[in-house]
């Protein structure tokens, strides 16, 4: 039998409307925009509206993704999604969510927790099914609505983080050239209080839902983030992480068409880019437009140099992430989008 490989067949992405800019938080924090540039390179970030649900952002871009690749929504086998701002705590998942607004019935869907890591966790899941020969087409969704868990008197967290979402349709292929060639997870728990989302009725606090809803101290409810610690780390499991990735699959860097990092900040990438030694033209950078949105912030990246017309079939992409957990991955990609 003829080797199956997973492919990206199509990327996709959705950004909410509203524009929030540097100079808006210096109306109500002590921050100016000169301080967010230097430390991050953010100048902008999209919020949602308050009833647009993260599910519905992931819905448009997946919407597209199916529609780029050439097919219905029928023809999707599996619907994984990536979240940090779920619509539901626990359940229904967003996956469920974005499943049934697209009419794909009676097909799984689940929800996975690995923060900004989100989207290389999906690719990897992805990878597995398809190469095991379980499913061809599969949906992959990054989506978040991280402004609904932002503490707005919090400088240090509120100015970093944006909304948006990313999809992709990784379909199976026999052609080695349009292969997703290897995809490296991984975590280390240790370090699971540098970034931390509001605490759920499952932690150890026991307090009853009545207290949940009424007493629990309001900064429980926030994205919080020990930020220098995590910058540090950050860039050191990265660099060595992508020179792995390369090592083991025998690719140079100057082979790479584009290296896409997460978006946290622009420090860490150039960072990062700078020890692995690509050329800075073929660092894709968007944080400084969208901010840090989390799952949703590679195939954000990746759909943006598609928009511009930069992307083509047949690019090698290197794809790298860091987040919460803590968790981190890196990808190794031709593209097989259209
Ligand atoms: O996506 C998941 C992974 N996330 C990351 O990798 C993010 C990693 N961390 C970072 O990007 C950076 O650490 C930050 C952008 C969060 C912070 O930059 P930093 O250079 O590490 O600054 P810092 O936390 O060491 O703070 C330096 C100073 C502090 O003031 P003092 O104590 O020196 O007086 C902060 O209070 O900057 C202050 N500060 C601000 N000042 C103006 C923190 N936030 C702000 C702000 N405006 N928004």
């Amino acid at each position: 039998m003829e080797k199956k490989y997973a492919s990206m067949k199509s990327i996709a992405s959705y950004v909410p409307k509203n524009c929030v800019a540097n100079e808006d938080f210096e109306k109500i924090i002590d921050t100016s925009d000169e301080w967010i540039t230097k430390r991050t390179g953010i100048k902008t970030r999209y919020f949602a509206d308050n009833n647009e649900a993260s599910s519905e952002l992931g819905v448009k871009a997946a919407n597209l993704a199916i529609s780029r690749a050439g097919m219905k929504p029928d023809d999707i086998d599996l619907v994984i999604c990536a979240t940090l701002s779920p619509d539901y705590l626990g359940m229904p998942s967003n996956a469920c969510l974005i499943s049934s607004r697209l009419g794909i019935e009676n097909k799984p869907a689940f929800d996975i927790t690995a923060a900004c890591s989100g989207f290389i966790y999906l690719l990897s899941l992805a990878k597995s099914f398809i190469e095991s020969n379980t499913y061809n087409n599969i949906l992959i969704v990054g989506t978040e609505k991280i402004s609904s868990i932002l503490d707005f008197s919090d400088r240090s967290t509120c100015v970093l983080f944006g909304d948006g979402a990313g999809a992709a349709v990784i379909s199976a292929t026999n052609n080695e050239n349009e292969r997703i060639i290897d995809v490296n997870i991984s975590a280390n728990g240790k370090y699971n209080d540098f970034l931390m989302t509001p605490r759920c009725l499952g932690s150890n606090l026991n307090f009853s839902n009545e207290f949940y809803v009424s007493q629990i101290d309001a900064t429980q409810n926030y994205i919080k983030m020990r930020g220098n610690e995590t910058f540090k780390i950050a860039v050191k499991t990265l660099a060595n992480d992508v020179k792995e990735i390369l090592i083991r699959n025998n690719i140079n860097i100057d082979d790479v068409t584009y290296f896409i990092p997460h978006q946290a900040n622009l420090r860490i990438i150039n960072a990062v880019g700078d020890i692995i030694g690509i050329d800075a033209s073929k660092v894709v950078v968007t944080v400084n437009k969208y901010g840090n949105t989390s799952a949703a912030s590679i195939p954000m990246a990746i759909d943006d140099i598609c928009k511009e017309g930069r992307l083509k079939k047949g690019d090698l992409l290197l794809l790298d992430a860091f987040g919460g957990g803590l968790t981190w991955g890196s990808s190794l990609l031709y593209f097989n989008g259209e």
